[in-house]
């Protein structure tokens, strides 16, 4: 009983610590470029990883399209609770056919994204 109260008050701090590092409502979601009349979702993934204790993970993601492909935009968004990750673009995006997207955990804790890559 001792055991798993110290195991909830040690999650309540590492909380507050992630929340007072971010502001407590941010939500780091991702949103590169704007989507354009007559543009598809070329690309939809989910994107995740599960927290490690006392470790930033990082994790890059890689769409390639063809000869053709523009990319308009690039979103990825949290899914569920947020984790307080963050998610940026690298390289190429928007005007590319190529994309390599960055997620970056906070400290012991994981990351959920779903991926949007909208273009023609
Ligand atoms: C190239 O990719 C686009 C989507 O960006 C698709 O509409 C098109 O059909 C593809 N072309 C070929 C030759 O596969």
């Amino acid at each position: 009983m001792k055991f798993a109260l110290s195991l909830v008050i040690l999650s309540v701090l590492a909380f507050s610590e992630a929340g007072l590092l971010k502001g407590p409502s941010s939500r780091a979601n991702l949103n590169h470029g704007s989507i354009q009349p007559g543009d598809r979702l070329l690309y939809r993934t989910y994107f995740q990883r599960y927290g490690i204790a006392n470790t930033v993970q990082t994790q890059d993601f890689v769409y390639r399209g063809n000869v053709t492909t523009r990319i308009s935009a690039v979103v990825a968004q949290e899914v569920g609770f947020t984790q307080y990750a963050n998610a940026w673009v690298i390289a190429g995006g928007r005007g590319f056919n190529h994309v390599t997207v960055r997620a970056q955990t906070a400290r012991g804790w994981g990351f959920y994204y779903l991926i949007d890559i909208w273009g023609r």
